[in-house]
């Protein structure tokens, strides 16, 4: 079956999702992030989740050859953040702008909760790699969650009441 890719695209991007930034450390151990909506629970015991690293991205062979990635939950005023790692170029973290959990990964300050996952699985499909993680540290806080709906940002305040 082929689509009008425009149009499949928008279709799509009519199921409304949060943001993350998902993070790595290189081989030098610098962070790097990149902006995801395809992030997904998987399963909760064990403890799976997954996201899908397109091939056309810049940071493909960080990502792909990874052992292990943070999944940041952006807040409602991280939007910023999201356009930052968005976009071509430099998408490498200052080392004092992130903390750590169990594995390393990057975990960044100002979010509604974040997981540490360790690599257990990649699979090809199509023009992205799926990169299923188990989760080994994790955290929440309060707080309103960034959502993308048709290719805006918002906040998810309506539905939390505040
Ligand atoms: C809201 C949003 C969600 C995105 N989700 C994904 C995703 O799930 N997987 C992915 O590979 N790229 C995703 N992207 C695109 C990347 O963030 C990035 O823009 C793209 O990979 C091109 O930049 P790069 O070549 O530096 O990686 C998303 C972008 C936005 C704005």
């Amino acid at each position: 079956m082929t689509f009008d890719l425009k149009d499949y695209r928008a279709a799509l991007g009519s199921f409304a999702t949060g943001v993350t930034i998902v993070t790595a450390l290189d081989s030098v151990g610098n962070g790097h992030g990149l902006t995801v909506n395809s992030f997904a629970s998987v399963s909760l015991e064990p403890a799976l989740v997954l996201w899908c690293l397109g091939n056309k991205s810049d940071s493909y062979e960080l990502f792909a050859t990874c052992t292990a990635y943070g999944v940041n939950i952006l807040s409602d005023d991280q939007t910023d953040l999201a356009m930052r790692f968005a976009g071509k170029g430099d998408q490498r973290l200052a080392s004092g702008e992130y903390g750590k959990l169990a594995t390393g990964s990057p975990i960044l300050p100002g979010t509604i909760a974040a997981f540490d996952a360790k690599v257990v699985e990649r699979i090809n499909a199509g023009d992205h790699l799926i990169l299923i993680g188990e989760t080994q540290a994790y955290q929440r806080h309060d707080g309103n969650g960034l959502a993308y709906f048709r290719g805006k940002f918002g906040s998810t305040a309506a539905l939390s009441g505040s």
